[in-house]
C-alpha cells in the first residue's frame, strides 16, 4: 500500500480512509436505506395536507422524518464530499483492470450526484411546489437501488473473490 503522496491529480492518496470518512459512509448509508424503505410516508403526509385534514401523529412524524433525514443526508454528503476533495481516498488495488477502476469511480461520482440531487429535488418539490422536481426525485429511487446493489456486489466480490483489502478499508474495525 502506498505512502501518503501527491497523485497526478495533485490530490493525496492516503493509505486508508479516515475515521470521519468511514463514519460518514455508514451513517449516510443507513439514512439512505431508511429513506428508500420509508419514502412513501411523505406521499401519505402530502395527501392528508392537500385534503385539508389534520394528519395522524404517525403520518405527521414519518412525513417530517423524511424531510429531516433528507436534509441530514444533504449536509452530511456535502461534508463528506469536502473531506473527499481535501483528503483524497486510497488508491484502487493495482491488480484491478483500468476499466473496472473507471467503472468504480463513475459509481462513486454518481452516488455523490444522487446524495446531493435527491434531497435538493425533494426540497424543491415540497417547499416550492415544482412538479417536475418531484418527478425526478421519485425516479432517483430505483436508480439508487440499482447503484447500491451494484456497489454491495462489488464490495462482496472484492472480499470473497479478489480477496483484496477494499472491503476491509471501509470497515470501522480496521485501524
Ligand atoms: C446504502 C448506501 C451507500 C452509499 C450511498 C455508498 C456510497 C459510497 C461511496 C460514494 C463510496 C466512495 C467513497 C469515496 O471514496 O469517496 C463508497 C465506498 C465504499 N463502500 Fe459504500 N455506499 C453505500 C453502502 C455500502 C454498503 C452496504 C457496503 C458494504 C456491503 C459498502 C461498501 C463500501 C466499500 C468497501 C467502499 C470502499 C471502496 C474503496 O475503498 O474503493 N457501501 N460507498
Amino acid at each position: 500500500m502506498s505512502e501518503i503522496s501527491p497523485s497526478i491529480h495533485s490530490r493525496a492518496t492516503p493509505p486508508s480512509y479516515s475515521p470521519a470518512q468511514i463514519g460518514l459512509h455508514w451513517l449516510i448509508a443507513a439514512l439512505v436505506i431508511f429513506q428508500l424503505v420509508f419514502g412513501e410516508s411523505i406521499k401519505d403526509y402530502g395527501h392528508v395536507l392537500r385534503d385539508g385534514k389534520t394528519p395522524e401523529t404517525l403520518v405527521w412524524l414519518m412525513g417530517n422524518l423524511h424531510i429531516w433525514v433528507g436534509v441530514a443526508v444533504l449536509v452530511l454528503a456535502l461534508a463528506r464530499l469536502g473531506l473527499r476533495v481535501a483528503r483524497g481516498a486510497p488508491a484502487a488495488p493495482d491488480a484491478l483492470h483500468p476499466h473496472l477502476v473507471t467503472a468504480m469511480k463513475s459509481v462513486y461520482v454518481l452516488f455523490y450526484v444522487l446524495l446531493i440531487g435527491a434531497p435538493l429535488t425533494g426540497l424543491a418539490a415540497w417547499y416550492l411546489g415544482i412538479h417536475i422536481s418531484g418527478e425526478i426525485h421519485e425516479t432517483l429511487k430505483p436508480v439508487f437501488i440499482v447503484l447500491i446493489s451494484l456497489h454491495v456486489l462489488a464490495a462482496l466480490w472484492h472480499r470473497f473473490v479478489l480477496k483484496d483489502d477494499v472491503m476491509a478499508r471501509m470497515l470501522p474495525t480496521r485501524r
